[in-house]
């Protein structure tokens, strides 16, 4: 990771998470060069079922975008620097809606069909025909706790259901409250925790099933 990119990813989780969380972010960071332990939660959407109509809050638009629309590309990987150099070529073989105040991303769902990587785990994977897989979510911190995740996410099972996908899995740190409980909140089952570990340069993954309970 080059220095520019680690200066915004500590910007970001101030940012998101504040000084304490950051703090223990880096050193968690540092320490995890020896030793590093996380867990990482699975869970799938069936797009079969009935999807409710994406109502975006007041004032905010939600399109498909494409990797062309360099603007909104450019907000997006300012968003999440992880995805920095990245969009256009996921946009080209994936779907992203995005939600806009005027001309801002104000927040963007990211699926990736076929092939997809997840990094928290180190790994990639093929995904089977019909299924899809949420690389990212994200609503800007001035936008969240209004429903927009919740539209954004509507709207992405539409547009995957029309377009003949049956499941859409996704995935988060088993830390990360906010984003299980949207998960929840729109319907995705939890299926499996992954405890990942590397040890040096060695990594271990345990898989362990679970039974839907809300965060
Ligand atoms: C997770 C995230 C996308 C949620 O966006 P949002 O627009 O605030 O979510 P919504 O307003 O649609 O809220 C949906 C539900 O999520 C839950 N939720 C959202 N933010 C929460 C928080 N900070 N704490 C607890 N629950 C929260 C609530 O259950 C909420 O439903 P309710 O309002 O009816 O109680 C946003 O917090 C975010 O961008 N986080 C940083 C990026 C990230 O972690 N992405 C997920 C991993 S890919």
């Amino acid at each position: 990771m080059s220095i520019a990119i680690a200066i915004r990813k500590v910007q970001r989780n101030l940012n998101d998470y504040g000084i304490g969380e950051t703090l223990r972010k880096v050193v968690a960071s540092l320490a995890g060069k020896v030793y590093l332990e996380r867990t990482y939660r699975i869970y799938r959407r069936d797009l079969r079922t009935e999807q409710p109509a994406g109502e975006a809050p007041p004032g905010i638009e939600l399109r498909v975008i494409a990797a062309d629309d360099e603007q909104a590309v450019r907000d997006i990987e300012t968003m999440e620097e992880w995805l920095q150099g990245a969009v256009k070529d996921r946009l080209s073989k994936g779907l992203c809606v995005a939600a806009f105040d005027g001309e801002r991303v104000a927040g963007f769902n990211v699926i990736a069909f076929e092939e997809i990587t997840i990094p928290l785990l180190n790994m990639t994977r093929r995904l089977r025909p019909g299924q899809a897989w949420s690389e990212q979510i994200t609503v800007a911190k001035e936008y969240r706790k209004s429903g927009l995740a919740t539209a954004l996410r509507h709207r992405i099972f539409t547009e995957l259901k029309q377009r003949g996908y049956r499941s859409l899995y996704g995935g988060t740190l088993l830390t990360n409250i906010a984003s299980l409980k949207s998960a929840n909140k729109v319907g995705f089952r939890f299926l499996a925790d992954v405890r990942y570990r590397k040890v040096l340069h060695q990594e271990y993954r345990t898989y362990r099933r679970v039974s839907h309970v809300a965060p």
